[in-house]
């Protein structure tokens, strides 16, 4: 038996192709360094979902797709206080759960819209604070900023889609199963994606990014790092934003993310003393790990700088994996059109080792 599926293939896709021991990431036919320093959001779902949707070019798309958040923002009155009490990934899932199945363009880009509106909206009334409309003429990455209160100009912008493009879709990670094993079933779009989504929230999944600010706010200092860590893995615990079931070697995400928010320092954002903390924590865990698992090469993964990057843009950490999913979402998307198009029921076996009837 594999253990957690481990080297199975489960699915034939054109979507990506993650090769651990490179430690390279290819999207649709390019890397994922070209797609985060060049690409808007838009653009990079229109590049994924091509030939699985008729797609309008991409200026229609982001017409659509802002069309689509102001629908979405029309609904926030279902946002009671009972859902505003749990935490924004379980509010924003319960919204989006509201969607019918609908396997239209417009249906995804519906799902893709309300993730966009709900997160910042959820985010607000969680502090007090009003939620603030759409505006469907900008495009998605400046909007999302807006409707949070967030800086929105030119180079935080840029940051958060470097983000969304980095993100959008990788191989067959636990959500994207899960969201295939949904479609095979042809239950259809919005059941898929709240699989993807329920499998996203997991801390050793889409669910690590908010852990690994606590960790850097419980280190406080950069002399502080190697003790602290010490600590942490000598109680057992795993360390946030570190090791990956395929990468070997640096995940290549963390490295586009890091040159993200070197641009977003270059044009005066984020905190030069958070990314010093988080440079001497990464150089302490990394020297720790090696010591501690020699056979086993655990290096930096996409959450680390991931946790940076979203706190520079004004995400609570306690919505960061609903950032995750406002672009996954759409890798959900194209994966289960892809496995409802051509794949099979996906039904494993297990193996049976509990007690057998007992002969009357
Ligand atoms: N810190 C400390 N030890 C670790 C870490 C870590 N971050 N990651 C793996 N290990 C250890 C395990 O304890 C295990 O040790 P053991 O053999 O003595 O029991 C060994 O390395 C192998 O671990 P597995 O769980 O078998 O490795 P797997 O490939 O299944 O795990 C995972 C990958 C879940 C990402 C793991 O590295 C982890 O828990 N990392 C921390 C959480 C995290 O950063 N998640 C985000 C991943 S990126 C994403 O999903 C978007």
């Amino acid at each position: 038996m594999v253990q957690g599926l481990d080297g199975v293939i489960a699915a034939q896709t054109v979507l990506s192709d993650v090769d651990g021991q490179a430690g390279r990431l290819v999207i649709r036919g390019r890397d994922v360094a070209s797609l985060a320093a060049g690409f808007r959001f838009e653009e990079a779902v229109t590049l994924l979902w091509e030939g699985f949707f008729d797609l309008p070019d991409v200026a229609g798309l982001a017409a659509r797709l802002g069309q689509a958040r102001q629908a979405a923002f029309g609904d926030l009155a279902a946002l009671d206080p009972v859902l505003l009490r749990l935490e924004p990934i379980e509010a924003v899932r319960a919204l989006a759960a509201r969607l019918p199945d609908d396997e239209t363009l417009d249906g995804a880009l519906a799902i893709l819209g309300r993730v966009a509106a709900f997160t910042p909206a959820v985010v607000r009334l969680r502090k007090g604070l009003d939620p603030i409309a759409p505006d469907p003429a900008r495009g998605h990455a400046e909007d999302v900023l807006r409707m949070l209160g967030a800086p929105s100009d030119p180079a935080h912008v840029r940051a958060l889609d470097a983000y969304f493009c980095t993100v959008i879709d990788h191989g067959l990670n636990a959500s994207t199963f899960a969201a295939r094993v949904v479609a095979s079933t042809r239950a259809g779009l919005t059941s898929s994606v709240l699989a993807g989504f329920s499998a996203l929230k997991g801390p050793l999944h889409g669910g690590a990014p908010g852990p690994v600010i606590a960790m850097l706010d419980g280190i406080g200092e950069p002399a502080g790092a190697p003790a602290w860590l010490e600590a942490a893995l000598a109680r057992g615990e795993r360390l946030m934003g570190f090791g990956h079931r395929i990468y070997r070697v640096r995940d290549p995400r963390a490295d586009a993310l890091k040159d993200a928010l070197r641009a977003l320092a270059l044009a005066g954002g984020g905190d030069p003393r958070r990314m010093r903390l988080a440079e001497a924590v990464e150089h302490a865990a990394l020297d720790l790990l090696r010591r501690r698992k020699p056979d086993r090469p655990l290096d930096v993964n996409v959450e680390f700088y991931t946790a940076l990057l979203l706190e520079a843009l004004d995400f609570p950490p306690d919505a960061f994996t609903c950032v995750f999913d406002l672009s996954r979402a759409a890798g959900w998307i194209a994966h289960a059109r892809e496995q409802a198009a051509g794949g099979k029921l996906i039904r494993p076996q297990s193996l049976y080792v509990g007690p057998q009837p007992i002969a009357a």
